[in-house]
């Protein structure tokens, strides 16, 4: 595995020499480690199946679960899915960045039945990332990219975090320092009306409702026939150590998410404490959050406790996050 380091603030990826190394890389159906605006993405031309089946058994990924093909530009997208007026609102107020539209396919597209999991839908997403864009744009089509972290595990918001997880499977990692959302997309599912919100993520649900007008719908998980991101059932962003929320105080041994200024109960006790917050900042908290779970689960702490972060704004995809963190693990449950 080699790694291309990249300081965006001084230098552009068209600059660098090894920009046509990665490119060759991913033209030949190798994985590449990508930063983007929230996570780091494994990422592979999304038109090769052979290079989607290597996503898949790198993360060891059930194939049933679909990856996201991130592109360049608006227009690079509707070449791959079709926009109705919600899509076409949501793309505008918010590509490039942290969200991600699932769209009815369009038919002939290029993008692999093994990257879309055989269904009629699309997972579209224009980062805000400079490089995933620039990777896409020279390759001329899709990358498709899940999080860069074994499946079911912590997502990777650093190069080292990639490395860690997936170092002997990839060709590259690109290092562009740290994710500045540190969170996942929002999945919004535009195929029927309303919307839906599949996963909550680096843009509020506030934030996509004012753009709409109206309120997202959430998927119902009994209904069998609705559109549902398949990964995001049950236990996910799992720590080795156990995971305890809401936490009030600290029993002895255990390790210390803290959020905001006002410690827990017998905090005293805690044997690593780490605060994603110390103002109570959401956006700051979710940047610090999976980087902050990887930490404190190195110290070998039998549990890590989290004081409650509020529900509102970026909280709301922070706690989905703690919640899958903390459910129950080991039972036959899907994770991406
Ligand atoms: O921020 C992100 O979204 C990161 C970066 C790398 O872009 N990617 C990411 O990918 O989080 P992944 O694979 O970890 O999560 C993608 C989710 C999965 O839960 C998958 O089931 C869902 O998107 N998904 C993909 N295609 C879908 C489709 N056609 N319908 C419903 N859900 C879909
Ligand atoms: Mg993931």
């Amino acid at each position: 595995m080699k790694r291309w380091t990249l300081d965006l603030d001084h230098e552009s990826p068209t600059d660098s020499p090894r920009a046509a190394e990665v490119v060759k890389a991913l033209r030949d159906g190798m994985l590449v480690g990508v930063p983007t605006e929230t996570v780091y993405g494994l990422a592979a031309d999304a038109t090769q199946p052979d290079a989607c089946a290597r996503i898949f058994s790198a993360k060891r990924r059930p194939r049933f679960n679909p990856l996201i093909s991130h592109v360049a530009s608006f227009d690079a997208a509707t070449e791959y899915g079709y926009f109705n007026d919600d899509a076409l609102k949501l793309a505008e107020a918010f590509w490039p960045g942290p969200l991600t539209l699932v769209l009815p396919k369009k038919p002939g597209s290029p993008i692999c039945d093994l990257a879309t999991a055989g269904l009629d839908s699309v997972a579209l997403r224009v980062p805000a990332g400079l490089v995933m864009r620039f990777l896409s744009e020279q390759i001329g089509g899709p990358l498709a990219a899940p999080s860069a972290n074994v499946s079911g595990k912590i997502s990777a918001t650093t190069a080292d975090d990639v490395v860690a997880d997936l170092g002997d499977k990839i060709a590259y990692v690109v290092d562009a320092g740290p994710c500045p959302i540190g969170i996942e997309s929002t999945i919004v599912a535009c195929l029927g009306d309303p919307p839906q919100i599949l996963r909550s993520g680096g843009v509020s649900r506030e934030a996509i409702e004012a753009v709409l007008g109206r309120s997202l719908q959430d998927p119902e998980p009994e209904a069998g026939a609705a559109p549902q991101a398949p990964g995001m059932l049950l236990s996910h962003y799992a720590p080795s150590a156990s995971v305890r929320l809401d936490a009030a105080d600290v029993k002895p041994g255990e390790a210390l998410l803290a959020f905001g200024p006002k410690p827990p109960r017998s905090h005293g006790n805690a044997v690593a404490t780490l605060n994603l917050s110390p103002t109570g900042d959401l956006t700051e908290a979710a940047k610090n959050l999976f980087s902050g779970l990887r930490q404190l689960d190195r110290t070998g702490a039998h549990t890590i406790c989290v004081q409650t972060v509020p529900e509102t704004g970026l909280g709301e995809a922070i706690n989905d996050r703690l919640r899958r963190a903390a459910a129950p693990r080991g039972t036959a449950m899907q994770r991406s």
